[in-house]
This record gives structure tokens, sequence and C-alpha cells, in this order.
């Protein structure tokens, strides 16, 4: 039988330190339960120190949650253990992850620790979270660019203290895949316990290596992967979970492991990522990218049509692509719309479904098909977006522009429950709505980057907005879906003044790495 890779998912807390990835409360539980329908074997499901929603996020994924254990991650500082385990205790597997950099390089100029000193806190904070709890995860922060055989001792001394998993990051995405597989085996080789804890590896996609190094510590013995759905993360971002998973099961001939995943949730989690965050995947990305099965050459469709092993290494179905995309017209009923729902891995209440399904309709009347695509921009636009408090609303928006005239916008917004009423003219319509709202609301925010995207072919598609705004050090992604593109982009601006309104008031309390 094949040994066991564990899947680490890291999503909610290195993949939410992306730039504009930043998720509510409900949006994490939503991540949390489409992980555990996944397969994942650990749920990183916060930093819960760092700011009351991580906390509340990381209390109530441990509580309402079931399957994956909860991991909760901390610094070697017994505050945050403390703190780590208060959210955690609900949790029926509870897991604390604290770490402490190794390298001389952070240590000299960032914590301004002694080598010594760094492994003294390292073994405290391991005995200081044994105290809570048996699961235990340590990691050396750079352990890559960490001179060896300090390394080492810090290892054996962490699992001495009882660390039951060591996680070996590559912080900066520094190493290559050869010069990685050899510190885990040289891991394997030389610290003399480490048959008492379970080598886990982070690794960082800098050189665009995160996956290739993951790949090559599991040869060499890691038996836990820390990875992200669509790999976001910090900077360029982490080893992304699909693409390990999928070479695991793809490779198994030769790799002879597996893991737990249930690859057809893998889409489904895909999408959920990216309503939610924003952060749309590129079409060539290997298995979720809009073109990993798309068959263009003439040569390879005819392959294909007469035997699919010709040019494909994986099925389709196999990551949960469905092979008709079309799904529902005018017609179709609350059931049959509930239950496509559920197959793209949104379980939404039946409030929410009441909801969605009124747009769903509206828009069933002026489409002929409707694709799993729309239903994911309504589910988002109607359902996900309005998570967050909604401190703006659209009343009304009015816009005049042509050939001829300036263009120019009437907005109507409810804010605050009083409704307010600007006219702006701008040098497009787009313009002209962004300069009313923005008049409106009085935001000092900048708008960095607008995008504006057709869900599915035809004049008649749904035009999905994402736009991305930063006001002092707060960066927000707001999404908004209509098929008049003025409309979506009006949403979403206001989704993510919205946004930007709620992390203003949840204030996070830490900047980290
Ligand atoms: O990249 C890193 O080193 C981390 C650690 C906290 C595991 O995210
Ligand atoms: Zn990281």
């Amino acid at each position: 039988m094949s040994e066991l890779v564990r899947i680490f998912d890291t999503t909610l807390r290195d993949g939410e330190q992306s730039p504009g990835a930043s998720m509510n409360v409900e949006e994490k539980l939503r991540v949390a339960h489409q992980l555990a329908r996944l397969g994942v074997d650990i749920i990183e499901a916060g930093f819960a120190v760092s700011s009351p929603g991580d906390f509340d996020a990381v209390r109530r994924i441990g509580q309402e949650v079931e399957g994956p254990v909860v991991c909760s991650l901390a610094r070697a500082i017994a505050k945050d253990i403390d703190v780590a385990w208060d959210a955690l205790k609900g949790a029926s597997k509870p897991r604390i992850h604290t770490f402490i950099s190794t390298s001389d390089i952070h240590l000299k100029y960032q914590f301004k620790l002694s080598r010594d000193e760094a492994l003294k806190r390292a073994v405290d904070m391991v005995t200081h979270a044994k105290g809570y709890v048996d699961d235990v995860e340590f990691s050396p922060m750079d352990a890559s660019r960490t001179e060896e055989s300090y390394l080492f001792e810090v290892l054996e001394a962490v699992i001495e203290a009882g660390a039951t998993t060591v996680n070996i990051p590559d912080t900066v995405g520094y190493a290559l895949p050869k010069q990685f597989g050899e510190l885990i085996k040289g891991i394997k080789e030389k610290v003399p316990n480490i048959d008492k804890a379970v080598i886990s590896v982070h690794c960082h996609n800098d050189l665009g290596l995160a996956v290739a190094n993951a790949l090559s510590a599991v040869v060499n013995g890691a038996r836990q992967v820390e990875c992200t759905i669509n790999g976001i993360g910090e900077r360029a971002g982490n080893s992304s979970l699909e693409e390990i998973v999928m070479i695991l099961k793809t490779r198994r001939d030769l790799l002879d492991l597996d893991t737990l995943i249930n690859t057809e949730q893998i889409i489904a989690s895909s999408r959920l990522i990216t309503g939610i965050t924003g952060m749309t995947v590129q079409p060539n990305k290997a298995i979720v990218g809009a073109n990993a099965f798309a068959h263009e050459s003439g040569i390879h469709q005819d392959g294909l049509l007469k035997e699919k092993t010709t040019y494909e290494i994986m099925s389709p179905e196999s990551v949960g692509l469905s092979k008709s995309t079309l799904v529902l017209g005018k017609h179709s009923g609350r059931h049959a719309f509930r239950t496509r729902l559920e197959e793209l891995g949104y379980n939404l209440t039946d409030g929410e479904i009441n909801k969605a399904f009124e747009r769903f309709k509206s828009l069933a009347d002026k489409k002929k098909e409707v694709f799993d695509e729309d239903l994911e921009a309504i589910v988002q636009d109607e359902v996900l977006s309005l998570a967050i408090p909604e401190r703006y609303k659209i009343v009304s928006l009015t816009i005049e522009s042509g050939t001829e005239s300036q263009p120019h916008a009437l907005v109507q917004l409810e804010v605050d429950g009083s409704l307010r009423r600007f006219e702006a003219v701008g040098d497009g319509a787009v313009d002209a709505a962004f300069r009313a709202i923005a008049n409106a609301t009085g935001t000092g925010s900048k708008l960095l980057h607008y995008a504006v995207n057709a869900i599915t072919g035809g004049t008649d598609a749904q035009g999905e907005v994402t736009v991305r705004i930063q006001e002092r050090e707060d960066i927000v992604i707001g999404q908004g879906a209509h098929t008049d593109i003025i409309v979506a982009s009006a949403r979403a601006y206001i989704n993510a003044l919205n946004r930007l309104e709620h992390k203003k008031k949840q204030g996070d309390m830490l900047d980290l790495f």
C-alpha cells in the first residue's frame, strides 16, 4: 500500500496574506466547509492573535467544521499560544502551530536574537503549547537559509519538547528542488529523534519553484505538504494544493504516494476561492485554469476523439469539471437550482437560495442559457458579497453617454440609512459613475486596479467587474456582476468600499512578514 502524504491547507492563513485577499469570518467558514469536503487533513484557519476577526474564524471553524484537524498559527510567544488555545479549545481536533526564525539573517536583523536565545524560546514555547494540546507543530522560519547543523539542533530539541510535526519553510522561495530535497534527506538522517515527528514542508513561489521544491521534499521523506488553493499566498504565493495532489495521483506509478483528497472537489474549491478573493486564475494555470483541459489544435482533437489518453494525462472529471457547462434555463426550478449550486460547492441557507434564485430568474429572462459561471457570479454578487455589513447601498444609477455628449452619472446611495444623491461627469461612463460614488461616500481611497471580464460568450453575457482599492495600508477587492457593465462596475466599487469600512472596523492588530 502507498504511504500517505498529509495535506495541510493554509489558504485561510498564508493564502489570506496575499494583498487584497482578506476574507471575513463568514467567507472563511464557507471556505473551511469546502476544504472539509475536499478532504484536506489539516486546515490552518488563521492566526488567532492577529485580529479579532482571525480569532473568531479559528474559533468558529474549530467548532463548526467536522473532519480535518483545525490549526492556529502562533509566534513563539506565550501570549500568542494562549490566545491560539483560547480560540481552539472548542475544536475536536485542535493543533497549535508555533514558529520562530532560525536563519542568521532573520535573527540578526529582524529579531535581534542569538541562536541560543532562539533555540531556548522554541523549546519553551513548544513546551508551553504542549501544556494545552498534544498536537503541536513547530516551524523554524527561513529554514532553507538556516545553517544546517543549527537547524538540526533546533529540530531535535523541539521534538524532544514534544513537537509532533516539524515544518521546514522555504520562507522566501529561495531553495532549488535538488538542494531542498537534500535538506529533507539530511533531516531524516541526522536528527536522531526525527522518527517521533512528521516532516512537513512549506514552500513559497518567488522563483516559481514552490511545487517542485515540495515534491522534491516529499520524494525525500516529507509526509506533510503545506499548500493553498490556486497557490495563493504571501508575495508569489505557496505550493498549489491542486498541483501537488494531482501530481501524486497522476504519477503514482513512479512516486507510490497517496493523499486523502477527494479530487473531484478541486474545481469547486478553486472557483470558491476566486469568487471570494477576486484573484482570478490565469487561463493556462495547471489543473484549474480555463484552458487546462481545452484542446485547440486539430491534431490533438483528432487524437482525443480516437482515444482520450492520447493527449489527456488526467480526466477533466477527476478534478470535478463537468462535461457540459450548460446548466439551467428560465424554466428550471428552485430544486434544480439548489442542486447545481451544491454541486459547485455552495451550500446556501434557504434565505440565500431565495435571493439567488430571484436573481437567477431575472437573468434567465434576459439570457437564454445560464452557465455555471453565471451561477457563481450570482452567488458571489447576491449572497457572498453581502456577508459583510453594507454601509453603502446603491438605490439607483442613471448614466448618459454617447459619441456626442460628455458621460454623466447620477447616483442615489443609501449611506448609513439616509439617502444621498450625487452627479458627476467623467472621461467615460464608468469614470463618471465612480466619481459620483466617490463624492457621495466621501471616500479617500485610491483605485489601484479595474478589470472587466465577460463571464460567458455573447453580447447578453454578464460582465464581472473586479476592482482593487487602497486607503492607507488597507487594500481590498470588490466584485460586481450584471448584464450591464456600468451597473456591474458600480456594484464592484460599492462592494469594495463596504469591505474597506469593514476592514477598518476589524482593524488588524499585527503586521506580519
Ligand atoms: O513562510 C513561512 O515561513 C511561514 C511560516 C509561518 C510557516 O508562513
Ligand atoms: Zn509562508
